[in-house]
């Protein structure tokens, strides 16, 4: 056991640097099964909704036709239960064919049809979460091959039914395997929630260099408890996530689950605000076919779309707990740009929360702030400009601020968003004015 927990270490070693392959500089955005639709294998009695091909095929016409590929929601990702209980004669994964009838390379090719990319799920051990055939060691770089050659370009890595020395010498192995494949395959690794996701169970510095991004705590459910319990654990433990994330590594606190039942229009807000704070990966779990309009709005809000996807790619902190429940969050931006978002865990009514950017540590200085969910510009802020703000229970206030100067001196770019840069423009309409297209 020893020898292989050292073999595995000068893997890692060598490995350093090795997945930075260009792939995922800003977080990935996408949708996936999981949350919304779980292991329904029952394709009798819930044809729409069981995993099949048509499920993804039908979400992926959604994302291609109702603008949200436009917007970066690009992956369209399979999760468990999409496998045959057996591997076939070669000793490959097979999807299970009466649900998959056309196999995974055709859904590739579907997918990649509407411009859009598919990722696939696996498990690190003897068994997926749900008891479908794992990828044990020896089966790691059969499993990769199999992916490419289905023309796979995302792999979530899950981690079930397996120990930390072979998920040490695991994770890096298919990391190895993707890379060796020559396709450039996003890869998402679950392994830290499996050690309790904290250093020094976790080197966040190797694992940067071997997976793209990963998931370091719990699974989100369809409520704002789980949301809040996740704030909660990513930003008590900031110090340590925090430093984690940069362009190509990400932390990943699970999927959006906005458009499903659980969360109130403000939560959902709160939970876009904080994902994008939190550079987090923008992966709905929801069902595309029937979302209603604030849902939709909010997914679709293109501001704070660009906020999580900004190019420096800085994970952003909680700044302040204040006694009042009223928390501010803070992340740097390009171009001295910057968001704050002021999340209430109240459960009264609106609270009017009183500060000026000089108390959340802005330099001296004049500027402007565009507030994210109601489109209205704040101009002439001075740093010591004190002002109030009412904020909803268990919602958010967010603000994109920029220094007043800045957009004295810049027509019309100042900020953009490189996947879709015109999208993601500031235009300046008139003095002191500020519309987003
Ligand atoms: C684990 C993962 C989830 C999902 C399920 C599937 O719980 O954390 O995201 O993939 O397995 O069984």
């Amino acid at each position: 056991m020893e020898s292989l927990a050292v073999t595995a270490l000068l893997a890692l070693i060598s490995l350093t640097a090795a997945l930075d392959n260009g792939l995922l500089k800003t977080p990935p955005m996408g949708w996936m099964a999981w949350e919304r639709f779980r292991c329904d294998i029952d394709c009798k009695d819930d044809p729409e909704n069981c995993i099949s091909e048509d499920l993804f095929k039908r979400m992926a016409e959604r994302l291609a036709e109702d603008g949200w590929k436009e917007l970066g929601y690009e992956y369209v990702i399979i999760d468990d239960c999409w496998m045959s209980l057996l591997r076939d004669e070669q000793g490959r994964l097979q999807p299970e064919p009466s649900r998959f009838p056309g196999g995974i390379a055709q859904l590739a090719r579907y997918i990649h049809d509407r411009g859009l990319k598919l990722g696939i799920y696996a498990d690190m051990g003897t068994y997926t979460c749900m008891g479908f055939p794992g990828t044990t060691l020896e089966k790691i770089e059969i499993d990769a091959q199999t992916f490419a050659s289905w023309g796979i370009d995302y792999l979530k890595f899950d981690g079930c039914y397996s120990n930390p020395v072979e998920q040490l010498l695991g994770y890096n192995m298919m990391s190895k395997a993707l890379i060796a494949t020559g396709r450039p395959i996003a890869y998402s690794c679950s392994w830290p929630v499996y050690v309790g996701g904290l250093p020094p169970n976790v080197n966040y510095t190797l694992l940067g260099d071997i997976c793209h991004l990963w998931r370091n705590y719990y699974d989100i459910q369809d409520s704002w408890d789980s949301v809040q319990d996740i704030i909660n654990w990513f930003s008590n433990n900031q110090d340590d996530l925090q430093p984690a994330a940069g362009p190509g590594r990400w932390n990943d606190p699970d999927m959006l689950i906005i458009g499903n039942f659980g969360l109130s229009v403000e939560q959902a807000r709160s939970q876009m605000a904080l994902w994008a704070i939190m550079a987090a990966p923008l992966i709905m779990s929801n069902d595309l076919r029937n979302l209603d309009n604030s849902a939709r709005a909010i997914l679709q809000n293109r501001v704070a779309i660009a906020i999580n996807q900004d190019p420096m790619g800085i994970q952003g902190r909680r700044l302040l707990q204040e006694k009042s429940h009223i928390e501010v969050y803070w992340r740097p931006l390009s171009h001295s740009a910057s968001t704050l978002v002021f999340l209430s865990r109240r459960t009264d009514m609106p609270y009017l929360y009183h500060t000026s950017l000089a108390k959340l540590n802005y330099e001296a200085g004049n500027y402007e702030a565009y507030d994210v969910f109601t489109g209205s510009t704040v101009t002439g802020l001075n740093a010591n400009t004190e002002f109030t703000l009412s904020i909803n229970p268990s919602g958010v206030v967010m603000w994109y601020i920029y220094p007043e100067q800045q957009s004295k001196d810049t027509e019309t770019l100042y900020y953009h968003q490189h996947k879709t840069a015109s999208q993601f423009t500031f235009h300046r309409a008139k003095p002191g004015h500020h519309t987003v297209l």
